[in-house]
Formats: structure tokens, C-alpha cells, sequence
């Protein structure tokens, strides 16, 4: 890829849909919070912990990360714990040139029994409202306050605007689902949307229709959505339209297999939120005549995404990290690996961003201004280019 679409991604306005904030725990902070909270861990050092998340490799399939995943959870503790983590990535978002972004927390991960470590402890449980004080402080304060990144060895405050997503643990019952939602009543204020994430083979969305009918009758304002076709079907994800009545479609990948339901989330404009360096390290299935197969095999580079395919079927598919940490990248590495893989152009480029802003829960005064800033770094890179072209004498910079 040449290097100036790659700066063209950096400096990019972006938006982030698919994000799973105990998914942007680092090792490194695992660590800090383990000794912080006095927690063991079954690591014996941070290159042990660093194997198990797979640096450079894939996890055999989502079950394995997921295991990790929640016992990474076992070191929030504290609303300074969350609070810590929430802004560790929205600074790292923000120096990234990301300008809103769309998370999930996983209550039932924090308030459930976490199980015991090597010696029998019991895990340190945290109540509903810990977990979700201290994310909306980190969160409050970025959309008002701003954060500080280092930019070009310079210091600068950046805002990120956000939408808070209470996600539902599709491994446990719909019983328990009614249960967390129960806790969150007294923090409704502060939650935009609900999610179904976790384990998705043999939980077919269905499960969970009373829930979403309760959701859709008690809080009519509130945006749902649903992980599906991640590594389920694409049944299951026409069953998350039809029976959940989804406004966003987590993932989706494998609604490509069905050309029916292709045609139709495309003319709804259904949102679709694809995760690239999520779909690499998680041994996604892909299948279809361009790769010259027609079985599923596990794809292994990102030049097997069928993210060109989507976009051929219009399909509003958007790029996004879904858990950083875990997967190798935050949302500018997801952008340049899969353009440089797929070959992807400006126009692809721009058209994944604009899908993001069309399918975000932001207001229609805040799409236009989005896409307004969207079209206007265009046209500036665009012309700082020709500046820099040498046939034209020029030197200066974009930037
Ligand atoms: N898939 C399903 N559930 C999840 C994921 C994911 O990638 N990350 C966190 N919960
Ligand atoms: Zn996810």
C-alpha cells in the first residue's frame, strides 16, 4: 500500500461502532490492576500473560479468546479500574483521529460469580453500578473536558463524543438477562443501546425474544443490537431482524451466504459492523467463488475478508477494533492491514468512514456534520497532495 493512503487513514476523522471496552484491557494493565487490587494471576510473568494473548497468532475459534476474555475481567475492581482503562482507550482512540465512538460493557461479567483462582479464592465481585460509573466518568469527561495526546511530539486536547451499550451475555440465560437488567434500571440515563455479544454457536437470537420485546416496550428511545453472523449463521442474524427487530447488526459476515438476505439488509441499509483484525485472529469461516471455494475455510490473511464484496452488494459495512487488546490493532491498524490486504482505494476508504457516520446512533444534524468533516478532509489531503507532487515545485506538507 502506498504510503500516502496510509497517512491518508491516520489523519482520517473516524467512527467506531463495535467496541468492547474490557476488550481494550492490555497486558500491561492486566498486570497493574492484578498487583493494584491484590489479585493472582495464573501468569507468572507479563511474557506469559503476553503468549496467551496471542501476539502475531489466532485463537482457535471464539470460545478460546472468550475464556481470556472474562478472566481478564477479574481484575476490575474498582470505579477507578474502569474508570482507568475507559480512558486509556479513548486516548488511544483519540490520537488516532477517531471523533465518536460506540461502546459496550459486559455488566454480567463484573456482577456475576467470577469463579476462584488457583488457590480457591473467590474472584472479587463489582456491582452494576462500580462498573458503570466509572466508564461514563471516563466517558463524560472526553466529550466535555477533552484528553491530551501527544500529536507530531506536540501536546493537544482532543474531544470523543460517545454512546454507551449495555451488552447481554448470550452463554447465560434470558432469565439472567432480565435479572442485569434490573440492575441497570436506576442508570437508564446513561445507556444508549443493548447488545447480545459472547458465545454465539447453538444461541440462536431467539432465545432472547422476550427480553428484547420487555426492551422495546420499556425503553422505546433505546437502540438495539445484536453480535450475529460472527461465527453463526446467516439465519441467525435474519432471526436477530426478525425476532429481536435489531437497528445494527454486529459482525454480519455471514449474511453473505445467503443471497436472499444480502439483498434485503442492503436495501434496508441495515448497518454492519465488520472487525477485520477480529475476524483474522478468531479464525473466521469465509466462503465464495472469488476465493475460488465453495466450502468454508478458516480464513488466514486479510485478503480473504469479503469486506470488497460487501461493499460490492451495498452492503453499509464499517471497519471497527472490537476488542484491540486481543486482536492486535485499535481502528487505525484495522483500516491500514485491510486496505493494504484488499488492495482497498481512497473511494473504498471514504466509503467505509461514511457508512460508519450513516449507520452511527448520532442525531441527522450530527450525520451531516460528520459528513461535512468527512468531505472536507478529503478535498484538503487531496490538494495538500498536488502541493507536494515535485513535478508541480511544491513541498509543503499535509498536516
Ligand atoms: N464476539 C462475541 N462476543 C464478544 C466479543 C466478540 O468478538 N468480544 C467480546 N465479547
Ligand atoms: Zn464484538
Amino acid at each position: 500500500m502506498d504510503a500516502k493512503l496510509q497517512k491518508f487513514i491516520e489523519g482520517m476523522p473516524k467512527i467506531e461502532l463495535h467496541l468492547h471496552i474490557e476488550g481494550t484491557m492490555e497486558p500491561e494493565m492486566l498486570m497493574q490492576l492484578a498487583q493494584r487490587n491484590g489479585i493472582e494471576l495464573p501468569y507468572k510473568d507479563i511474557e506469559e500473560l503476553k503468549a496467551a494473548y496471542k501476539r502475531g497468532s489466532a485463537y482457535e475459534n471464539l470460545q478460546e479468546f472468550l475464556d481470556l476474555y472474562y478472566q481478564g475481567m477479574n481484575v476490575l475492581c474498582t470505579e477507578e479500574d474502569f474508570y482507568d482503562l475507559t480512558k486509556a482507550y479513548l486516548k488511544q482512540v483519540a490520537s488516532e483521529n477517531v471523533t465518536h465512538t460506540e461502546i459496550f460493557f459486559d455488566p454480567q461479567g463484573h456482577t456475576m460469580d467470577r469463579g476462584k483462582d488457583k488457590d480457591g479464592n473467590p474472584y472479587p465481585t463489582v456491582s452494576f453500578e462500580t462498573a458503570i460509573n466509572g466508564i461514563t466518568r471516563a466517558l463524560d469527561e472526553a466529550k466535555t473536558e477533552g484528553l491530551e495526546v501527544q500529536v507530531d511530539g506536540r501536546t493537544e486536547k482532543r474531544k470523543v463524543t460517545s454512546k454507551l451499550i449495555m451488552s447481554f451475555l448470550r452463554h447465560m440465560s434470558e432469565e439472567d438477562g432480565f435479572k442485569v437488567l434490573e440492575q441497570a434500571k436506576p442508570h437508564m440515563d446513561k445507556i444508549d443501546g443493548f447488545g447480545l455479544d459472547s458465545s454465539e454457536w447453538g444461541r440462536e437470537p431467539a432465545l432472547f425474544e422476550r427480553l428484547y420485546e420487555t426492551l422495546r416496550k420499556d425503553y422505546p428511545e433505546k437502540k438495539l443490537l445484536a453480535h450475529a453472523g460472527e461465527e453463526g449463521p446467516a439465519a441467525y442474524v435474519e432471526q436477530a431482524l426478525d425476532v429481536l427487530k435489531i437497528d445494527r447488526i454486529d459482525h454480519g459476515n455471514h449474511v453473505l451466504d445467503d443471497e436472499q438476505l444480502t439483498s434485503r439488509v442492503a436495501s434496508q441499509g441495515q448497518g454492519m459492523t465488520v472487525c477485520p483484525l477480529s475476524n483474522l485472529k478468531l479464525s473466521h469461516k469465509v466462503k465464495g467463488a472469488r476465493f475460488g471455494h465453495d466450502e468454508e475455510v478458516v480464513m488466514t490473511d486479510l485478503g480473504q475478508h469479503r469486506i470488497k464484496d460487501m461493499l460490492a452488494k451495498n452492503l453499509k459495512a464499517s471497519v471497527h477494533s472490537d476488542d484491540p487488546a486481543f486482536f492486535d490493532g485499535y481502528m487505525n491498524a484495522n483500516y491500514i492491514q485491510l486496505a493494504r490486504a484488499q488492495d482497498l482505494k481512497q473511494e473504498d476508504i471514504v466509503q467505509l468512514a461514511q457508512n460508519a457516520i450513516d449507520t452511527s446512533f448520532l442525531s441527522p444534524a450530527e450525520k451531516a456534520e460528520k459528513t461535512t468533516e468527512l468531505a472536507d478532509y478529503v478535498t484538503r489531503f487531496n490538494a495538500a497532495q498536488r502541493f507536494v507532487n515535485p513535478e508541480a515545485g511544491q513541498v509543503r506538507k499535509f498536516g
